[in-house]
């Protein structure tokens, strides 16, 4: 996957050079995963390039925080934050949008296992980022499996934040499904009900219902996933957040799977079982999900954050 330099990167208050935006290779965050982040996606709209829930995503990234003591110690608020981002995406010249990652990490100057005494540094860049799951797969879809990897338990670490280490989970779940020649995994929750993707969260559509579990059993609160069920139920559709097992993804009629960066992506087999290509509900959803982070859709306007040039 290309992963396009930028200019600058912001830390701690400086736009540094993108290959001088490094940090110390005993910095604790690297050896424990002791830290937090967010993907956003900015578009390009008629009015400039505008990021996608900006504010609810630094919120997030702040709740992840409070999380993990002492990150919760930043002193940047989501207000701050907002401003950064802006002026990252004027000084890399970002117009067609991009992709934004901020950062929350543990700076160097401790090492063992007690994060207390560290101190909580920031950073945020951005970077050109097309398709998360391939060129074709908005459309075509993609093959997942399901992972014999158990999405990490609620009293293993908080399913809510969005912590580096978290994603170790993650990449196992993903590393296993290349392997075996899929695009990507769901995992099931501890007790066996489906959770979600590797960084993604899953919908099923049946009868014309579409159902998408609940956050007790361990998806992330996906912001994607909000304005997915919002625009959904717009539509006409009903949505239910509620239990699923693997059957019903085997008998669904549409699976599809929501993310900042798989956007709304359809699933064409899920471990074997054929879907067949994208269905009528996953492709309502998906165009006015993809209109309206481009702000063609005035009634979700007030999603978009445009940076003014
Ligand atoms: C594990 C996981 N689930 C779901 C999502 C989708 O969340 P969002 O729509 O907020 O990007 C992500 C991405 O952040 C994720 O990492």
């Amino acid at each position: 996957m290309p992963f396009p330099k930028a200019d600058k990167i912001w830390m701690d208050g400086e736009f540094v050079d993108w290959d001088e935006a490094t940090v110390h290779v005993l910095t604790p965050t690297l050896h424990y995963g002791y830290g937090v982040f967010e993907g956003i996606r900015a578009y390009p709209t008629d009015e400039g390039p505008a990021v996608f829930q900006l504010r609810p995503h630094l919120e997030r990234l702040l709740r992840s925080a409070r999380l993990y003591p002492p990150l919760d110690e930043i002193t940047h608020t989501v207000a701050d934050l907002v401003e950064v981002v802006e002026e990252l995406i004027r000084v890399n010249g970002h117009t067609a949008g991009c992709y934004v990652r901020p950062t929350i990490y543990l700076g160097y100057g401790e090492i063992g296992l007690n994060p207390l005494p560290s101190t909580p540094r920031a950073a945020i860049a951005t970077w050109e980022w097309g398709s998360y799951l391939g060129e074709d797969a908005l459309i075509a879809g993609v093959r997942v499996m399901l992972s014999s990897f158990r999405r990490i338990g609620k009293n293993t670490i908080p399913p809510a934040g969005k912590a580096n280490g978290q994603y170790l989970n993650s990449s196992l779940a993903k590393v296993e499904a290349i392997r075996a020649g899929y695009d990507e995994a769901i995992m099931l929750s501890e007790d066996g009900f489906v959770a979600e993707g590797t960084g993604e969260n899953l919908f099923c559509v049946t009868d014309g219902v579409i159902r998408t579990p609940p956050l007790h059993d361990g998806p992330l609160a996906g912001i994607t996933r909000a304005a997915v069920i919002r625009i959904a139920r717009d539509l006409g559709y009903e949505v239910v957040e509620t239990s699923l097992v693997r059957s019903d993804l085997y008998l669904a009629d549409e699976l599809f799977l929501t993310g900042t960066a798989a956007e709304l992506t359809p699933v064409r087999e899920i471990a074997g079982y054929d879907l067949g290509d994208r269905g009528p509900v996953t492709e309502a959803v998906q165009t006015t999900f993809l209109d309206a982070v481009r702000g063609r859709v005035p009634a979700y306007r007030d999603w978009l954050h445009v940076v003014a040039s």
